[in-house]
């Protein structure tokens, strides 16, 4: 029997159980799946050597799990609506039985390319069903999906399939979003000049609109599937095997392959999913994220399939054609479970009540935030406006390291604070520590926070990098993983994570590293240096502000600003774009070298009272040349 936690009275058990016999309890989850093999051994590895295992030796296909599972009992049930950027294009829903039969015949198309299991395919693409099957006919022939958020700019595009030797690339000729349009194919093109391992592209139509076309290695979806067959024989994996890589910003460097495998991946991503949302046989669940982040992979793609659940794919955003349109929405198919971040909920609140009372929220029967710190106010507009006062929130941490979620309330059975994930679902161990590395206990504390014991969901390792898997997780607080947030423990033993702690920002819920706008930034034949930070934004939640020196005081600010941001929208994408910017004499330094951030933080967020000691600084002068600047 799947485990459904439904007290809280029963969570607070079936915690101490877990606690008490951890793999016991993992073992337990995970015998409710279709495994072809029954593992040999549940867990193996440690934080301590970075090389966790879960289920070794079990043989499956996720995607048998997934699909061919609920063929007999829920096969006409619908997998997916799909709800198209305008309102009033072509929407359609897909019943288990044909998501089973389109994943089937596209897993036959991957394999006539020439794609096996162990194969790299990047996948960049609109939110429509299309990319969902892309995801799945990967993960049923054993390829390692990459998946690409299509706000993405060429040159990353490129360095992510690159740094997985991806050989093939699955696109739209373009899309369309809110009101602007992306053209997907030409940023591909331009990004697979530099790419010598792809050698088959594969468009889908979705725009409609003119593209270049390279002859014997681009090739149209909807001709590729219309011969192929509806019959296919998942391959077997083992559980170790990799799933799919997705990037993820640090704090240096370039962006992180984060690994994870089938078998934990699964039996997470599952059971957090059942616990957390609590969604009933007829609920039709509604997680707005885009599956290019790791959102979309666990509570869009996996989690909500594993439990057969009815789901919607959302091409749009949440102010096309007007602030109105999530709640016409969930108006339109009677959503009861919704799932968003707080940078929409702010974004919302700021428009006009009307947009929200024009509809009937009245089927909403579950509330879900994720992605950063909520802000109270925010929470009780969510509450009161679209809750109508009737629905628990959870309030969802975790991260694309984790798989799947973490510390969160379960819907309408453990209790919710305003502000708070609240507590660690059962299997997973939290744990504050302080900068010297030691535990803090008790309550009413606050520290760095960290996970005691492996679960199954975590990442397995860097792809190609394994020595940074270890550096960036294990080696901070040896026998921990660190996640990179702080984190408060109330006097009841409620989590409240406050940020992150290291140099990774958090914008409108998209992690992006300060080194990888700082590069960018770099690249302007008039910048020397520059150093960017994170101040508070009212939507955004985080903001983005740059300080740079100059090789020439630009004689225009606002044209050096545009080629500035430009430069940045090309090299990342436009989520990067700086939102301010300092030209500066000189930057906060050490005598070491290294440049003092929580000072430029304090005058980016115009507190310069609070700037704190600077005698320790190279150039204490130039603190005072910059906070001039900023006033
Ligand atoms: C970082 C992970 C988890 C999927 C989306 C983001 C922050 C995430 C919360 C939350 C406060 C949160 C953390 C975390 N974060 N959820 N409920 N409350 N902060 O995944 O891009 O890997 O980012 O997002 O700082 O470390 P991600």
């Amino acid at each position: 029997m799947w485990l459904n936690i439904k007290t809280y009275d029963q969570y607070k058990d079936v915690y101490r159980e877990s606690r008490e016999n951890r793999l016991d309890f993992w073992e337990h989850e995970a015998g409710t799946y279709y495994w072809r093999k029954r593992w040999d051994k549940v867990h193996s590895g440690s934080f301590k050597k970075g090389d966790i295992k879960w289920f070794e030796g079990g043989k499956l296909n996720v995607t048998e799990n997934a699909l061919d599972r609920h063929l007999n009992t829920i096969g006409s049930k619908t997998a997916f609506i799909f709800e198209p950027n305008h309102p009033d294009s072509f929407r359609r829903t897909i019943t288990y039985r044909q998501l089973h039969e389109d994943v089937c015949r596209f897993a036959n198309v991957l394999e006539s390319k020439g794609i096996q299991k162990g194969d790299r395919v990047c996948i960049y693409m609109a939110m429509t069903p299309e990319l969902v099957i892309s995801a799945l006919a990967c993960a049923r022939i054993g390829a390692v999906h990459s998946i690409v958020f299509a706000g993405f700019s060429a040159q990353s595009l490129a360095e992510r399939i690159q740094d997985c030797d991806a050989k093939m690339l699955i696109t739209n000729d373009g899309l369309r979003r809110g009101d602007k349009h992306v053209p997907l194919k030409d940023i591909s093109d331009e990004a697979l000049q530099n790419c010598p391992s792809v050698d088959h592209v594969i468009v889908c139509q979705r725009t409609n609109r003119d593209i270049e076309w390279v002859e014997g290695r681009d090739e149209w979806w909807h001709l590729l599937i219309r011969n192929a067959s509806k019959h296919h024989e998942a391959v077997e994996m083992d559980a170790e095997d990799p799933l799919f890589i997705l990037y993820t910003s640090g704090s240096t460097g370039k962006p992180k392959g984060q690994m994870h495998t089938c078998g934990g991946y699964m039996v997470y991503t599952s059971y957090t999913f059942r616990n957390v949302f609590q969604v009933a046989e007829n609920d039709i669940y509604w997680c707005t994220a885009d599956a290019g982040w790791i959102t979309g992979h666990s509570y869009i793609i996996y989690g909500p399939l594993f439990n057969g659940a009815t789901g919607i794919i959302f091409e749009g955003t949440p102010t096309y054609p007007d602030p109105g349109r999530f709640w016409e929405v969930v108006d339109k198919y009677k959503v009861t479970h919704f799932y968003t971040a707080p940078t929409a909920i702010r974004a919302l609140m700021k428009e006009d009540l009307s947009y929200v009372k024009k509809y009937d929220l009245s089927s909403l029967k579950v509330l879900g935030t994720v992605g950063e710190p909520i802000n109270e106010e925010a929470w009780h507009w969510y509450h009161d406006q679209i809750g109508n006062g009737n629905c628990p929130i959870v309030d969802t941490w975790w991260q694309t390291e984790t798989g799947g979620i973490m510390i969160s309330a379960l819907a309408g059975v453990t209790p919710e604070k305003p502000g708070f994930a609240t507590l660690p679902l059962p299997g997973i161990e939290p744990a504050l520590l302080d900068e010297n590395g030691k535990l803090i206990e008790g309550n009413g504390v606050e520290g760095n926070l960290c996970i005691k014991h492996p679960w199954p969901g975590i990442t397995r390792s860097i792809w190609g990098d394994h020595d940074r898997y270890l550096e960036t997780y294990m080696k901070p607080y040896k026998g921990y993983y660190f996640t990179g947030d702080g984190c408060k423990r109330d006097e009841n033993g409620f989590y409240r994570i406050t940020g992150r702690v290291d140099d990774v920002l958090n914008v409108s819920g998209h992690r992006l590293g300060t080194a990888e706008i700082e590069n960018a930034i770099d690249e302007h034949d008039n910048v020397v240096e520059s150093a960017v930070v994170g101040y508070p934004h009212d939507v955004k939640g985080q903001g983005i502000y740059a300080f740079m020196i100059c090789e020439d005081e630009p004689n225009n600010g606002e044209t050096f600003e545009k080629e500035v941001r430009d430069l940045v929208t090309k090299i990342i994408g436009p989520i990067a774009k700086p939102d301010k910017m300092m030209v500066v004499p000189g930057l906060p330094k050490t005598r070491s070298g290294k440049i003092m951030r929580r000072i430029l933080r304090s005058i980016a967020a115009n507190d310069l009272e609070n700037i704190g000691d600077t005698s320790t600084l190279l150039d204490p002068a130039v603190v005072e040349e910059i906070k001039s600047r900023q006033a």
